[in-house]
């Protein structure tokens, strides 16, 4: 075996053990207790306090995972009938519903409501451990308040603590806050995004964990 065979077969020895130890976790955020509250403002200026829970679909309400294609269909549904993917209501619920996502959900303190989550996995994409984000949504009343950006660090966290190489996400190319929001946050188009060439209505965003 030539040695770039035998770096490249301990690489994936290595990753396989980091995935291993991640998709294990039944809180993978139980560690970061920052990451458990986030405090902002109401437009009349009031205090609101968000509580922030990590669990796997099984122990995730199923109350909870209704709203959440709910939220879906109203933040990004216009979005998809746009473009040549359309919204695909059955594909939607189906993803969420994956025995392997993961969600992590902030809810309002004083109402128990909940307001934005994000879907997500640890995995193998094209040779690389990454934390997958599928989903990122935020109710509407809730945006603009730094708890989208805040969402995605406790991502990013949880995709350096477990060693993953990044953080991969989809998004509409016809979403252009969407777009300007990762961008922002240091996400930049993948190496396996699809290329111009094919004309997708999506493109494939990655931030390097290393
Ligand atoms: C895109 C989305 C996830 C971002 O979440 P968010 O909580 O609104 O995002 P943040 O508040 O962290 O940041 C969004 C913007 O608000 C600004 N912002 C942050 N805190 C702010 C504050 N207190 N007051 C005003 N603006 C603020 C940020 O600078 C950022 O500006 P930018 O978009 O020009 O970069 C959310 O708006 C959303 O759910 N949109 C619909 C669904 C969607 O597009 N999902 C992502 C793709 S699937």
């Amino acid at each position: 075996m030539s040695v770039t065979e035998t770096v490249t077969r301990n690489q994936a020895t290595t990753q396989q053990k980091c995935l291993l130890v991640a998709n294990q976790q039944t809180d993978p955020l139980a560690n970061f207790p920052e990451y458990l509250s986030y405090k902002c403002k109401r437009e009349d200026g009031t205090e609101l306090q968000l509580a922030l829970k990590c669990t796997r679909k099984a122990e995730t309400d199923p109350k909870v995972i209704k709203w959440a294609f709910k939220l879906a269909e109203r933040n990004v549904g216009p979005q998809y009938r746009a473009c040549s993917l359309g919204w695909q209501p059955k594909i939607k619920q189906a993803d969420l519903n994956k025995t392997w996502a993961r969600y992590l959900v902030a809810t309002e303190v004083a109402t128990k409501k909940p307001v934005a989550y994000t879907m997500f996995r640890f995995d193998l994409d094209y040779g690389r451990s990454v934390l997958y984000c599928y989903e990122l949504q935020v109710e509407s009343e809730y945006q603009r308040k730094g708890l989208g950006a805040f969402m995605m660090k406790a991502l990013e966290r949880m995709a350096q603590h477990f060693s993953m190489e990044r953080v991969v996400l989809t998004v509409l190319k016809n979403n252009e806050d969407g777009m300007r929001f990762y961008q922002r946050l240091g996400y930049e188009v993948d190496e396996m995004s699809p290329g111009k060439e094919e004309n997708a209505a999506y493109e494939i965003m990655s931030k390097s964990m290393m």
